[in-house]
């Protein structure tokens, strides 16, 4: 048997003459950017996360940079960002002159600790980025509560995080939507996955969503009348098109990755070496990546591969071991947990049409390889 760790080709089969449709659509109408489809994939954003605006931009690390540049994540600004989380939730921050402030993940479930985070902040800070990883989303109530205390703007890095639901003030609410503004990623992998780039800023804030639209467009606000420097980073007319497609489908998608996870979890739980991801009370987790913690991750990554099976390290290297950040003057050892992860996550194979033989077979592997 042979396990991808992820591959798109198997829900394009399953729904092919849907896909194959709206694509033809699109080219035939001619029109390639923004467009109805775009309009159309924003309002059922809206509808599925309740998200009172949604701006189709063109990834989702343009998102946060231009949500960051709204914020005023800038020019000298401190902002707290988790040191354990893909590099883009800090050089949004960097690439617009601000300082990434890093802090320290929580062991079980990868997140950043808000408590680290808190005692980061000087009188420069001015903002935080929750990054909500893998299956659940930050600690939102800590964030919005050390948010409202120091007066920080909140950047919801939901790029993981499409569907993942949290108890905000005794209300279950969609990742991204608590602070001013969140972005997701629809990157190929992706829960809700492009065939291409893609990525969006959603917001309940009206004044943010019309600078967030404006600065898509080279911030004009109409034809040739720029308001604002901004950015060419708009959505493709052919990616909102399959991703409406893919939307239609997220439910049964979820619940899918949501089987797999349990049979995961089933299957592992009693194995020595291995440590299973904890979901915070409160919190709904969409199984968008499943990562483990174990023992001997490169021997036992061979041995998987051995029999074909893909994973991947969702992190290898904490952000500020990163050559690029050396100037923010950060050693190893300043980070022990994120450093501890980045030294034993491996992630398992996950997308919705994995089968449950496959995802046995996973699991029997790696435990034949505790055995010996
Ligand atoms: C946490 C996080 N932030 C930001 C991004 C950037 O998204 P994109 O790849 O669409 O630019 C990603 C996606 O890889 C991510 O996982």
């Amino acid at each position: 048997m042979k396990v991808p760790f992820f591959t798109a080709t198997r829900e394009y089969n399953l729904y092919k003459q849907e896909f194959d449709s709206v694509m033809a659509d699109v080219i035939a109408s001619g029109a390639f950017i923004l467009g109805k489809q775009v309009e159309d994939f924003e309002k059922a954003v809206c509808k599925y996360t309740g998200a009172k605006y949604a701006a189709g931009v063109a990834n989702g690390s343009d998102a946060l940079v231009i949500a960051s540049d709204i914020l005023g994540f800038k020019d000298g600004a401190e902002i707290l960002t988790p040191v354990f989380t893909f590099f883009a939730s800090a050089s949004c921050i960097a690439r617009l002159n601000g300082k990434p402030v890093f802090c320290d993940a929580d062991e079980d479930t990868f997140n950043i600790n808000m408590k680290d985070a808190e005692n980061r902040i000087t009188d420069k800070t001015q903002g935080i980025i929750p990054v909500h990883l893998f299956l659940q989303t930050a600690d939102m109530t800590a964030c919005m509560e050390l948010a409202k205390k120091h007066k920080l703007a909140v950047l919801e890095d939901a790029a993981e995080a499409f569907g993942m639901k949290t108890t905000y003030k005794g209300k279950e609410i969609n990742a991204g939507l608590i602070g001013d503004f969140g972005i997701f990623s629809f990157f190929p992998t992706k829960t809700l996955g492009g065939y291409g780039d893609g990525g969006m800023i959603v917001t309940n804030d009206e004044d943010l969503y019309k600078k967030a639209k404006c600065y898509r467009t080279h911030g004009a606000v109409e034809k040739y009348r720029h308001d604002y420097i901004g950015y060419n980073s708009r959505l493709d007319t052919l990616q909102a098109a399959i991703l409406n497609v893919k939307l239609s489908h997220i439910e049964s998608a979820i619940q899918n990755r949501a089987k797999h996870a349990a049979q995961y979890r089933e299957m592992l739980k009693d194995v020595p070496g291995i440590k299973l991801p904890v979901i915070n009370d409160g919190n709904k987790e969409v199984n968008y990546v499943f990562c483990i913690k174990v023992e001997k991750r490169e021997a036992l990554e061979s041995h998987l591969k051995s029999k074909e099976i893909g994973t991947s390290i969702y992190y290898p290297i904490p952000l500020h071991l990163q050559k690029c950040f050396e100037y923010l003057g950060y050693k190893k050892g300043d980070f022990p947990v994120a450093e501890k992860l980045c030294e034993t996550v491996l992630a398992l194979p996950m997308f919705p049409e994995l089968t449950e033989d496959e995802v046995s077979y996973v699991c029997e592997s790696i435990k034949e390889f505790y055995k010996a």
